[in-house]
């Protein structure tokens, strides 16, 4: 029929905010595409949990195949989270012909390109936008905004937990311990969030950056990572007598087919338009040779927020279904030329 229907898999901070977000804007969403997109299985673990949304529960299932093998699911939203069970799914959904779309960057640095070439044999779909930097929508922004420019640098906050607890510290004087207790309770943070707090979460989604600006194989090994783990109060108090706010930074520059790449607390100058960013949200610089400067700026984490990313990606997926193609988010022949030209 004309009507589209999800599977998630998974239903916590960002599946519950898609939930909404599909029942709140049917009208627009009906209005853009011309049909209804219905949720119609959703994969949890736990069938008895109290969920933070109203949803009917003969939708639940804890069998990844209702989601999987349901030939009436056209597109399946991956936000449970996890590596090696959440590449399995994904694998099985494009086997089944299934888009893919994906919150989930810690298996998208790590699996990214085998998954993207497994969607383009099987003409399937695979877009990450909720991966890096929540609501922003910096992938769309750097592969089809810039999609003509060289981008040269990527430079910003991309971890939204270590912003809050950072500012938390900084502004409020509130313990890390707190800070980060904080963070957690408002589902910023990771199942396991020292993955946020050792900077590893906002390598990944480096590695992803560097990979959708430079257009070029960024490995997570390559990225240089440093956390916030050892930053005491007093470090905070010191360069803010000096007129310089802490900052967990992400740095990514491409010259001369030269890659440096790292994540490190870094002191800013009150100067800096990312010293003024604060809280779980992130901001984003991106310079290219031909646009010059550019900023990304918004929520980096949350619930409503990140569905509006997962959504962006359902709405390109349906109308690529409308239009029989598939638009990935960077064409994988042109990924591989790339590579094989060392000099130009
Ligand atoms: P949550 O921990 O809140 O939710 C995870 C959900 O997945 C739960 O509903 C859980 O079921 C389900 N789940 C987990 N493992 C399994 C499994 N093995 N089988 C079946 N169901 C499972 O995570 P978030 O919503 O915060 O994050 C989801 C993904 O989105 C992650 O990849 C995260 O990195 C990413 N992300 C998160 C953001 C945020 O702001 N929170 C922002 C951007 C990306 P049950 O409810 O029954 O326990
Ligand atoms: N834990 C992540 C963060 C969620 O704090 O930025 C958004 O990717």
């Amino acid at each position: 029929g004309n009507n589209v229907s999800i599977g998630l898999l998974g239903l916590g901070v960002v599946g519950s905010g898609v939930i909404k977000l599909v029942e709140e804007h049917q009208e627009k969403l009906v209005h853009q595409l011309g049909c209804d997109v219905q949720v119609k299985s959703v994969l949890v673990r736990d069938l008895d949990k109290t969920r933070g949304v109203a949803i009917d529960r003969t939708f639940l299932t804890t069998n990844p195949d209702d989601v999987l093998n349901d030939p009436e699911i056209d597109i399946v939203v991956e936000v449970m989270g996890g590596i090696d069970l959440a590449r399995e799914y994904i694998l099985k959904a494009f086997a089944a012909k299934k888009h893919v779309v994906t919150a989930n960057k810690d298996l998208v640095a790590l699996h990214g390109i085998e998954l993207q070439e497994v969607a383009s044999k099987n003409k399937c779909d695979f877009y990450y936008e909720a991966s890096v930097a929540g609501g922003i929508p910096i992938l769309r922004g750097i592969v089809d905004g810039l999609a003509s420019d060289r981008i040269q640098q990527v430079m910003g906050i991309v971890n939204g937990t270590t912003n809050y607890i950072l500012t938390k510290m900084n502004t409020e004087g509130l313990s890390y311990e707190t800070a980060l207790k904080q963070a957690q309770e408002l589902g910023f943070a990771e199942a396991d969030p020292t993955a946020d707090v050792e900077g590893l979460d906002a390598a990944r989604k480096m590695a992803i950056l560097g990979r959708l600006s430079f257009s070029t194989d960024v490995d997570l090994e390559d990225v240089e990572v440093s956390g916030i783990t050892n930053i005491e109060i007093e470090d905070l108090e010191y360069g803010k007598q000096l007129g310089y706010t802490m900052k967990l930074i992400g740095f990514a520059n491409f010259d001369n087919h030269q890659l440096e790449i790292n994540v490190q607390p870094t002191l800013l100058s009150n100067n800096h338009p990312l010293s003024d960013v604060k809280n779980e949200y992130n901001a984003v610089y991106v310079y290219g040779k031909a646009v010059g400067e550019t900023m990304f700026y918004g929520p980096g984490a949350g619930s409503l927020p990140t569905a509006t990313a997962i959504m962006s990606d359902v709405i390109a997926a349906i109308k690529n279904m409308r239009l029989g193609v598939t638009g990935n988010q960077f064409v994988e022949s042109h990924f591989k030329k790339v590579l094989k030209t060392p000099d130009q």
